[in-house]
């Protein structure tokens, strides 16, 4: 057998395979056809926020390429393609009716895909809030967990009779922790205790539009959310080593998942936000609308880390009396993000949401590798690199289902090179190359080689 009959042979049958993108990265045509500017328009512009003053105003041009965009899906073979709507673009004043125009393209991005056998998986929200919602308070402010609903109901009657898996929110931890507390991405904010607002805000996002979806629903749907989790090792078994590593897996893993599936927030994790004087605005009935059952659980995975509780001069508090709490290198090769490749971190996180958070399905709604692509004389990257991370992390999430663990997808990250968030247009995810002068594509060799393993896998299937 080959490795690759070896690989997909630890996959089940009817494992989907498919590809990621996300609105903002692809879409570019920001005012067109009554599209409002998004959180992300603003922060572009704020001098020195994003590499090289880099923008998404035009990106891949997706929004004027898009049955190309889907051949090329159509073309490697692929069975599912995640994408997000933009909110701007179907309430363009976060709240309010209907924009028919914008709804428009996701109309017909899903009868595009339907036509080509492609299953569409939507996602309602991956960090593209309006503007006019920022300026009213944001995540932070309770009232746009409210507003998410109703925008969610607005898409989902325009597509509930051809769509059967939905996303509510793509990776909340980024929306609340990197916009709000470490102001790393848009609306560039740096208050503490407006991200633990956000994160709760957004957690009952989620569980309102869970909630009305599934009332409204026609047929079984298929809802979830996507997080983004990874593993957090100790650096060794000394106490504060082991309590940096459980207090790490807590804000970024047990903060979202308890509540949604076990319907309270972890005990550990209150009091450690309670000892930094922070607190989650939770009031009653909260948690009964956020823990509403969910039929999938996205899970994205790029990397892992280890934690040390010791300052560099050995001490275990900082200035402020808190613990210390950082990460330190597992040694590992590194992407071009510069984020350690850690392929046993995936199974590891993998049988740790199994073992906790028993009987939820997980698909893996992105995985992927930024590295620094040399493009031939014709435009073909030979990624033997991003090759190798795909392989390495398809064959933990087999041994992770080898394991017990119940997943049931792979989607890569990404379908084509896009506007990776601050890092703007350098860094590049593709497993299609995107020359942004010509807007040309060309797959590289880790497309032809997902291609490869798809067609495997439903060969024996
Ligand atoms: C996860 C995010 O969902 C996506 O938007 C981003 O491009 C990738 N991580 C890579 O950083």
């Amino acid at each position: 057998m080959s490795n690759d009959s070896e690989l997909v042979a630890g996959l089940p049958s009817g494992f989907r395979w498919g590809v990621a993108t996300s609105a903002y990265q692809i879409e570019g045509a920001i005012s067109a056809d009554g599209r409002t500017p998004s959180i992300w328009d603003t922060y572009c512009r704020v001098p020195g926020a994003i590499d090289n003053g880099d923008t998404g105003d035009i990106a891949c041009d997706h929004y004027h390429r898009m049955p190309a965009d889907v051949a090329l899906i159509k073309d490697l073979g692929l069975d599912t393609y995640r994408f997000s709507v933009a909110w701007p673009r179907v309430q363009p004043h976060g709240k309010g009716p209907v924009n028919p125009a914008g709804i428009g393209f996701y109309d017909r991005l899903v009868d595009e895909l339907l036509a080509q056998g492609i299953d569409p998986w939507v996602t309602l929200y991956h960090w593209d809030l309006p503007q006019e919602l920022e300026d009213a308070g944001g995540w932070p402010v309770r009232d746009t967990a409210y507003r998410f609903a109703e925008y969610s109901m607005l898409v989902f009657d325009a597509l509930k009779d051809r769509v059967d898996t939905w996303t509510t929110l793509n990776e909340p931890w980024c929306s609340a922790m990197l916009g709000y507390a470490y102001g790393a991405h848009a609306p560039g904010r740096r208050e503490y205790p407006a991200a633990i607002a956000a994160v709760h805000h957004l957690l009952l996002a989620h569980g309102l539009a869970t909630e009305a979806m599934r009332t409204a629903s026609p047929r079984k749907l298929d809802i979830g959310i996507t997080l983004n989790v990874a593993t957090a090792y100790p650096a060794s078994d000394a106490e504060p080593d082991v309590d940096a590593a459980r207090r790490a897996d807590g804000m970024g893993r047990r903060i979202y998942l308890d509540p949604l599936v076990h319907g309270h927030y972890p005990a550990d994790v209150v009091a450690d936000l309670a000892r930094e004087g922070v607190e989650l605005p939770i009031e009653d009935g909260d948690l009964e609308i956020i823990s509403a059952p969910i039929d999938v659980l996205g899970v994205n995975y790029y990397f892992s880390q280890k934690f040390t509780g010791y300052a560099e001069d050995g001490s275990t508090l900082d200035a402020s009396g808190l613990p210390v709490s950082r990460d330190v290198p597992l040694g590992k090769p590194r992407t071009a993000m510069d984020w350690e490749i850690v392929p046993e971190g995936f199974t590891d996180l993998l049988l740790s949401i199994a073992r906790d958070y028993p009987g939820l399905p997980m698909v893996i709604t992105e995985n992927g590798s930024a590295f620094e692509d040399v493009p031939d004389s014709e435009g073909f990257v030979d990624d033997t690199d991003r090759t190798a991370y795909f392989t390495s992390h398809l064959a933990a999430v087999a041994d992770a289902i080898r394991q017990g663990a119940d997943i049931r997808g792979y989607l890569a990250w990404s379908l084509m090179d896009n506007f990776e968030w601050a890092y703007g247009y350098v860094k590049r995810f593709g497993i299609v190359r995107v020359d942004y002068e010509t807007q040309s594509r060309t797959p590289k060799r880790s497309a032809l080689y997902l291609k490869e393993l798809a067609a495997l896998h439903r060969g024996r299937g």
